[in-house]
């Protein structure tokens, strides 16, 4: 029997933080109601440079680094958003080539906030089936690039980062126990950014209200959330064959500390082990619950053994929960400094290899050092 185990992690949030405070300028809100109703006080936000992608990569090589795997062995890289750089290519493609994954399939993965646990569901189903050995699964949103900036109601919620975790195929059991999807497609509207090809971006699209912002029934999403939380986590807790009381941590999708509390109460299951970072990170999207698990590990929350369990739910509207019986401790993936520099030079391997696949695609080398000057040169001119 194949089992298919965590052992990597890394996450990624731009520098520039953005308070409350701040925000209150743009709408009209205050800190103490984005604190009372939602919990939030920061959110990072990307800045010109950081996109998608790139927020992906980041994450991508820390968790390679934690796992210390060359990413040439990685079979596939699933990024799942619902911000991609670019409706076509994929984003998976464009972090495959960043971190020299140059043996990897690619793929994104749109289930809103649901998406990271869909994309570790699949990739653990992957692992088990023996179809492959190693899998990168990410969560990457950059959420400020599709918020409206004059709507209150939901500027103040989201935030921009990045988490990954490396999935590798193993003998020993653990890991990856149970997982649960769900979609009701008949709330499509409950949440929604109307970019696509059934609503192109045009000057009448825009006129009507419908520019490429998010806009959110924030009461109907909550309802849903609430009542998700509930009842996914008991139905994976019975398919795992364990009792809702022996997860020792719950991390789920960061969106409403309330969501959170209540959802505590109706499962009678107590607060302080349902793991919350939104103060600082607000709602990230596909990205919350790998950030929130990373940030979990460095306080010390999580050890080896212990069951955690993942719940993600959100626009579709999607849910998703996987139930995780956790294989190493941060002390394990400290490796010795031979294996760290190894891992460093497997890693800078990455440069040379997006060269080569170039190069082999019957680009010359020389038109390759005028389009890169060239980006630089527009890079730097503002363009
Ligand atoms: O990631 C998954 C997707 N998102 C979610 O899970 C979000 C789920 N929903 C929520 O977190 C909450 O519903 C919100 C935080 C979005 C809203 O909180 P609420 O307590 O449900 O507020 P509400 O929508 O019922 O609005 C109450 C009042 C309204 O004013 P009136 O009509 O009573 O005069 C809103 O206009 O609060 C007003 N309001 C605000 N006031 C100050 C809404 N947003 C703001 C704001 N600052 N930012």
């Amino acid at each position: 029997m194949r089992y298919a185990h965590i052992t990597g992690w890394g996450a990624y949030t731009p520098p520039r933080i953005v308070t409350n405070e701040e925000l209150s300028h743009l709408v009209e809100t205050s800190d103490e109601w984005i604190v009372e109703r939602t919990g939030i006080r920061t959110r990072h936000i990307a800045d010109a440079e950081d996109h998608t992608s790139t927020m992906a990569i980041k994450a991508g090589r820390e968790a390679l680094k934690v796992a210390n795997l060359d990413p040439a062995k990685l079979d596939l890289v699933i990024c799942a958003t619902s911000t991609p750089d670019y409706l076509m290519p994929n984003t998976a493609s464009l972090v495959q080539d960043g971190l020299g994954a140059s043996h990897a399939g690619a793929f994104d993965l749109n289930a809103a906030c649901s998406g990271f646990v869909y994309g570790l569901t699949v990739g653990a189903a992957m692992l088990r089936s023996g179809l492959y050995k190693n899998v990168l699964v990410i969560g990457a949103e950059a959420m400020s690039r599709v918020m409206d900036w004059t709507d209150r109601t939901t500027c103040v919620l989201f935030g921009d980062g990045a988490g990954a975790v490396v999935l590798e195929a193993s003998d020993e059991p653990g890991g990856v126990m149970s997982c649960r999807l769900g979609s009701d497609g008949s709330s499509a509207d409950v949440l929604k950014v109307a970019l696509g090809t059934r609503v192109p971006l045009n000057p009448l699209n825009m006129v009507n209200g419908n520019g490429p912002y998010m806009k959110m029934s924030g009461n109907e999403v909550f309802r849903f959330a609430t009542k998700t939380m509930n009842q996914v986590t008991r139905q994976v807790a019975a398919e795992a064959g364990i009792a809702v009381d022996d997860i020792d941590l719950i991390i789920p999708h960061q969106a409403n500390q309330r969501i959170l509390a209540t959802a505590a109460k109706q499962l009678n299951y107590p607060i302080d082990r349902i793991y919350s970072n939104l103060e600082r990170v607000g709602n990230t999207s596909a990205a919350s619950i790998p950030i929130a698990m990373i940030d979990a590990l460095k306080e010390g929350r999580l050890h080896a053994g212990d069951h955690l369990l993942m719940i993600g739910f959100g626009g579709g509207l999607t849910w998703g929960a996987c139930l995780v019986q956790w294989s190493y401790s941060p002390e394990d993936r400290r490796w010795s400094s031979y294996k760290r520099t190894r891992q460093a030079m497997r890693m800078a391997l990455a440069g040379p290899r997006r060269w080569a696949s170039r190069i082999e695609r019957g680009l010359d080398f020389w038109e390759l050092r005028r389009r890169r000057a060239e980006r630089k040169r527009t890079k730097k001119s503002g363009g």
